[in-house]
């Protein structure tokens, strides 16, 4: 069968800054990936998606874009970056971009126009209102990372108030105005011409507001951006309009859709009966603890939402939230939590350096930076136990995840066959090797209090996977004889199943009977 290669990928995100530096700044740039590609074809995940490398003043440390068709000097040049790509490529890996249709930074030169001139031809770029007559901004929404301040700033010289959603220096773009969503669509083509595999869209749901911008009920504050006004009439028009940009191109270039809605009813509707996102990321899983009934209500939730739609997402760790292995608090449990990831039916993305077991950073106070608070998940990545652990520095831009100068580095992992980095490796391979794993339908098999099994079939090759949330030992009856493919303990693997799943486990097993 014809799939496309996004529905059988791993994909691996890399946030730059963290990733690994080719120049002693103590800041990740694209050579610095370039260099460590080898890590990732080691590891075996199939593509790779780049968080924001595009010009800016890093207000928001990237996703306050300035120039959307050029690579901040920080992290090289657009040479740079068609390197890395065409290294990319030769080794079989897609590359995925972000793109930011939501907001520009206000250092843009379209903001900077916009502002300047009230009655110019970029001001409807933005969003601009008038005061309301007790001079209060034009609606009671709060901006993300400061919910006590409004999604307004007021421009002094001309009196008006312009929207963002996330920070005074990340004005809204107008998509109402069509010279807007035909420019964003410019920036795609740059990139799509460049040869880049596709996109992930930051916060893409907040493009279709509503006409009347109305007060959020209530309820919903202060809860930033995810709450406002879900438009799908306004947005998604424009949702399929990038669909049809990409699908006018060869090679199934594909767009993933950071859809920020708690709600995976609502995420469901941007796949837009197949005219709409090929991918979008599903939050609730992320947020859900470490508990097999919590995961058994997130998994159902995917199964009767959004598989009969679309092709589902799984991700545990990203950039914007403390790591899993942080969150559950043990190397167990993440080593258990990749085969959730990695097992259940849908496109895995995999944060840079969890299959390290990385835990958040502690960052002291006079050491933040995040102006949301996420600074210990994107700690650089160790590389080497000695040298500034592969940076040439001593210290990077943020702290050193914890253990690094104990062992959790890269190259330490990597030499023992026990890691949670070699676990890491043989669950992907695993992956590959069964068309059932990475494209098979999914049963969920009755299980004792605490635990989750589930059978993945595609034609002949099927394969059982289970997790063990809870601490004691749960017994499964399959029904059948199994061997152990990979477990996450490494105890049993190539053994007969003995029936019962230790403490805090996870495995793959290949029915034998
Ligand atoms: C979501 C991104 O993942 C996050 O890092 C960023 O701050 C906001 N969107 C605003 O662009």
């Amino acid at each position: 069968m014809n799939r496309p290669w996004w529905q059988g990928a791993v994909v691996y995100q890399i946030y730059p800054r963290s990733f690994a530096s080719s120049n002693g700044s103590g800041i990740g740039d694209l050579e610095g990936i370039r260099r460590r590609l080898d890590h990732l074809a080691w590891l075996g995940v199939d593509a790779i998606w780049l968080s924001p490398f595009y010009r800016s003043p890093m207000a928001d440390y990237g996703y306050d874009v300035s120039d959307f068709c050029d690579v901040d000097p920080m992290f090289g040049d657009l040479d740079a970056f068609d390197r890395l790509l065409s290294d990319c490529h030769e080794r079989g890996l897609k590359v995925v971009v972000d793109w930011v249709p939501n907001h520009t930074s206000d250092r843009h030169p379209w903001f900077e126009a916009a502002r300047s001139d009230r009655d110019g031809p970029k001001r409807s770029w933005y969003v601009w209102r008038d005061p309301n007559p007790d001079g209060s901004p034009p609606n009671n929404w709060v901006a993300s990372f400061d919910t006590t301040s409004p999604a307004w700033t007021l421009d002094e010289a001309s009196g008006q108030w312009y929207l963002h959603l996330f920070l005074p220096e990340q004005p809204d773009l107008n998509w109402d105005e069509p010279e807007v969503e035909a420019a964003m669509h410019d920036t795609l083509r740059f990139w799509l011409d460049r040869g880049v595999d596709g996109f992930r869209m930051d916060v893409l749901h907040a493009i279709g507001k509503h006409p009347d911008l109305p007060d959020d009920p209530p309820e919903y504050l202060p809860i930033p951006h995810s709450a406002l006004n879900h438009v799908p009439e306004v947005t998604l028009p424009r949702v399929r309009a990038l669909r049809r940009l990409l699908d006018g191109y060869d090679g199934d270039r594909m767009m993933i859709g950071e859809v920020y809605l708690l709600d995976t009813s609502m995420v469901a509707e941007y796949y837009a009966g197949g005219e709409g996102l090929h991918l979008s990321f599903n939050f609730p899983p992320l947020y859900a603890p470490w508990d097999a009934g919590a995961w058994r209500h997130r998994i159902d939730e995917v199964a009767t939402m959004i598989d009969p739609v679309g092709w589902p997402t799984w991700v545990l760790s990203n950039h914007d939230n403390p790591r899993h292995r942080t969150r559950y608090g043990s190397e167990a449990r993440a080593r258990a939590a990749a085969f959730l990831l990695l097992g259940l039916r849908g496109t895995p993305f995999l944060y840079a350096g969890e299959e390290l077991g990385l835990e958040d950073a502690e960052v002291p106070p006079d050491r933040v930076l995040d102006p949301g608070g996420r600074d210990g998940c994107r700690a650089p990545i160790p590389w080497t136990p000695v040298d500034g652990h592969g940076w040439a520095v001593e210290d990077a831009w943020l702290p050193w995840p914890p253990g690094a100068d104990r062992g959790v580095d890269a190259e330490t992992l990597r030499r023992d066959p026990d890691s949670i980095l070699a676990l890491y490796r043989r669950l992907l391979a695993a992956r590959r090797g069964s068309s059932a794993l990475r494209f098979g339908a999914q049963r969920l098999i009755d299980t004792p209090d605490g635990a989750l099994a589930w059978e993945r079939t595609d034609g002949d090759d099927r394969r059982i996977v289970a997790v063990n949330f809870s601490g004691r030992a749960v017994p499964v009856d399959l029904g059948e004889e199994a061997v152990v493919v990979v477990a996450s303990d490494g105890i049993d693997e190539g053994l007969p199943f003995d029936g019962v799943l230790r403490p805090e486990l996870g495995i793959v097993l290949r029915p034998s009977g």
